[in-house]
């Protein structure tokens, strides 16, 4: 019997050939639906799934055309096995579609406040403003718990809630800035210190305080529960320990370039009596009732209103092993931790989503390979895209690719180390993203063989220090990383401590091919921490706050990351094929003063920088030596030679092209040439790719000095 049917679909359907079955989801459909056609969609993702797994459909292409609407996940939508042919997640005809790990709650079950205790403790300017929602009423319990958040935390959110897409935040104290710790009794690792706040009487009712600080460098965050208030002695003591302790901090709003003084200062957050602006909510878990200033543009509530609350935790996971498998045209959102996640995964497109509103990472694949992420709006989120794959010690390239993505505002609760990108492995390809508002840094390369290149990264940084738009640190190993065609600007310092850079090579990390990118008005633009071999060339540098580089030899000075670095380079190969062929010079490097700041060289750049006419700044003494920074043929400009600095074009004319034609060196990047080649996002939020004013070439290379 088996052999007769087998026989005839062989006969019947050319050998390898499936046939594509389009499976239909709308909100408003059933699940006692087939799905099989437009007119009989079933009511839930979930459906559809299981559905790829039952006979006639098993084994072919599937298109699951998910129908307009808000589609609310009941549950982590959960994939676990491969598939034989592509089977696709995608709007439907391009329409409006939302995959949200909450619910919508009708405007009209918000309330103002009439009770009057908690119109006591509201602000003045906020009673009449206030909206109550009683959760339980609009069948929601689960409202999550406060958690830790910050500092690579991986974190699992509360119940948060967004009104038309935009997230509303914890009522918090001061609203912009911080409060400086004034004492630490206790000393570093205590949990107690001052403030000089008088403002605190206000907080004597709070049910559930917390507070969030950088409580001791300015590139470390923390959010903490906060045991007790004392008002009469402005004192506060934390629930939990931060991660580097406390200090007394020297936050100065007026003077944050210049402070070197990291770290020490606050603010207290999730506090009703704080509720004092739009935007602002605050959820009292030991009755559900939720309050909030909505951040429309009349300040108030209408049906029209889309009012989600996130309920799920992550949106998308797959197993171990799911192929085959993508997602496209659609918004995924109001989860409590990651939208799509998974390990050892392949061969999965995340294409043209809007990826928002969510806990942790938009995408999250680890020791997963072939995956593209491309044309997705990503914001909003804790963090952008965290993808590990390939294999190092074979230096096996992933194959993922990140590219055409516009990802901006990805620290939403908490900024460090929730990056737009992260990378780890072998061979992953960033390129063309545009990347834009981070707390803390852009792109996190770890791994080898990376490729990084014409994405547009900007205002990164932003609320935190020694930081940089890329950042790759402490390893000498690895090597490969190639940072090329970018267009990199306004990475500056805005808060206490040490410098940003546009790019950081932090803590001694090495072998790193940085060229042909074009940066302007970074603090710095790039550093070497320390590390060997990394080659800056065919850059420009155009006025950087402090200088263009700054280099260093830390591992001469100080040996704290000794262990570290030792501990990864025994980890690897790195004596034997490929990595011997790869990486000579890391071959060798236990014969040849692995903590020295050998074989840097920087060369064929064109500066121009109203702080002097150095290209280096070295950081210590005894740097200015060719055995570890041969610096040379670097030509310093003068702005009216290029083409116009004004409109971003840093195309070289004039004595800059006579001299890099003599030394072949290409002309710069075309601003209008990084960045998403492609609308972004879901069709129905798609916007034209922003372009440039270009320019034309001036024409005489006499007199037109601009400054
Ligand atoms: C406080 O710290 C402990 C120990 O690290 C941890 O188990 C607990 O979850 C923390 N509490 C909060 C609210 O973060
Ligand atoms: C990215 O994911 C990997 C694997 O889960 C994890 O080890 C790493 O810490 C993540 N990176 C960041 C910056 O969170
Ligand atoms: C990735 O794709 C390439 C080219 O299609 C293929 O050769 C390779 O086997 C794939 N890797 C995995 C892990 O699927
Ligand atoms: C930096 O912090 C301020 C104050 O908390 C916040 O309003 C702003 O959105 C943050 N910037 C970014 C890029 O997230
Ligand atoms: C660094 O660590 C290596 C290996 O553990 C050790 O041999 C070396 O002495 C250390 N160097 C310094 C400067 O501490
Ligand atoms: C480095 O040393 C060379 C040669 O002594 C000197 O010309 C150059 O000015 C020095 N550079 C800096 C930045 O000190």
């Amino acid at each position: 019997m088996t052999w007769v049917v087998a026989l005839c679909l062989g006969l019947l359907l050319p050998l390898g050939h499936s046939k594509t079955v389009h499976i239909y989801v709308s909100p408003k459909g059933s699940d006692g639906n087939s799905g099989l056609d437009v007119a009989h969609p079933v009511a839930t993702l979930d459906k559809a799934r299981q559905l790829l797994d039952s006979s006639g459909i098993k084994d072919n292409m599937v298109y699951v055309e998910l129908m307009g609407g808000y589609h609310n996940l009941q549950s982590t939508l959960h994939f676990t096995h491969a598939y034989s042919q592509p089977v696709t997640f995608r709007a439907y005809q391009d329409q409006e579609v939302h995959v949200t790990g909450g619910k919508q709650i009708p405007a009209n079950m918000f309330t103002h406040v009439t009770d009057s205790s908690v119109l006591n403790v509201l602000p003045a300017n906020s009673r009449s403003k206030v909206f109550q929602l009683h959760l339980p009423s609009a069948g929601v319990t689960d409202y999550g718990t406060m958690s830790k958040f910050g500092f690579y935390v991986s974190r699992t959110s509360w119940l948060e809630i967004f009104i038309n897409g935009l997230p509303a935040r914890l009522a918090q104290y001061p609203n912009e800035r911080f409060l400086n710790l004034v004492t630490v009794p206790g000393g570093r690792r205590s949990r107690v210190f001052t403030y000089t706040s008088k403002e605190d009487s206000r907080w004597v009712h709070e049910k559930e305080p917390w507070a969030y600080g950088f409580w001791y460098f300015s590139w470390a965050d923390d959010g903490v529960g906060i045991s007790n208030i004392d008002i009469n002695k402005h004192q506060i003591t934390l629930a939990n320990d931060t991660n580097y302790g406390l200090r007394i901090g020297h936050y100065n709003p007026s003077h944050l370039a210049y402070a070197d003084n990291q770290g020490g200062y606050f603010r207290v957050i999730n506090m009703l009596s704080e509720l004092d602006q739009p935007g602002e909510y605050y959820l009292d878990r030991s009755n559900g009732n939720l309050y909030i200033w909505p951040n429309t543009k009349t300040g108030t509530l209408a049906s029209s209103d889309v009012i989600t609350v996130s309920l799920i935790n992550d949106c998308i996971s797959l197993d171990r092993g799911v192929s085959n498998l993508n997602f496209e045209g659609f918004t995924l959102e109001a989860c409590r931790k990651a939208g799509i996640t998974g390990a050892a995964v392949h061969d999965i497109n995340i294409q043209n989503l809007e990826i928002r509103n969510l806990g942790a990472y938009g995408v999250s694949l680890s020791d997963s390979n072939n995956i593209t992420v491309s044309r997705c709006d990503i914001h909003y989120t804790n963090g952008g895209v965290n993808l590990t794959g390939g294999d190092r010690k074979t230096l096996t390239p992933s194959g993922n690719i990140v590219e055409d993505n516009h990802i901006w505002k990805f620290g939403r609760v908490g900024g460090v180390g929730y990056n737009a990108i992260f990378f780890d492995g072998a061979g992953n390809v960033a390129r063309h993203n545009h990347m834009h508002d981070g707390q803390y840094t852009g792109m996190w390369l770890a791994g080898n063989d990376n490729i990084v290149e014409h994405n547009h990264i900007h205002h990164m940084c932003v609320n935190s220090t020694d930081c940089g738009g890329i950042i790759a640190g402490r390893d000498w190993s690895g090597r490969g990383n190639v940072i090329r065609y970018n267009y990199i600007h306004n990475v500056v310092k805005n808060m206490p401590g040490a410098e940003n850079r546009g790019i950081m090579l932090d803590d001694q990390f090495s072998g790193v091919l940085i060229e042909h990118n074009v940066f302007f008005q970074n603090q710095y633009h790039t550093n070497i921490g320390g590390g060997r071999d990394n080659i800056i060339r065919y850059n420009v540098f155009y006025d950087a706050v402090n200088y263009p580089l700054n280099v260093d030899g830390r591992g001469i000075l100080y040996a704290s990351n000794n262990g570290t670095l030792y501990d990864r380079l025994r980890a690897q190969p790195y004596k034997t094929k490929p990595w011997s062929t790869r990486y000579p010079k890391l071959a060798t490097i236990d014969t040849n003063h692995p903590n020295y700041p050998i074989g840097n060289q920087i060369y064929d750049n064109v500066f121009y920088n109203k702080r002097g006419p150095n290209i280096v700044q070295y950081h210590g003494t005894g740097l200015n030596k060719t055995e570890y920074y041969d610096i040379h043929d670097n030509f310093n400009a003068n702005p009216a030679e290029f083409w116009s600095p004004r409109e971003y074009d840093f195309r070289f004319r004039c004595s800059i092209e006579t001299w890099a034609n003599q030394n072949s060196v290409p002309q710069p990047i075309n601003i209008n040439a990084v960045g998403p080649r492609q609308p972004t996002g879901p069709k129905y939020i798609q916007t034209a790719i922003r372009q440039y004013h270009s320019t034309s070439r001036p024409a005489s290379c006499t007199g037109s000095i601009i400054g």
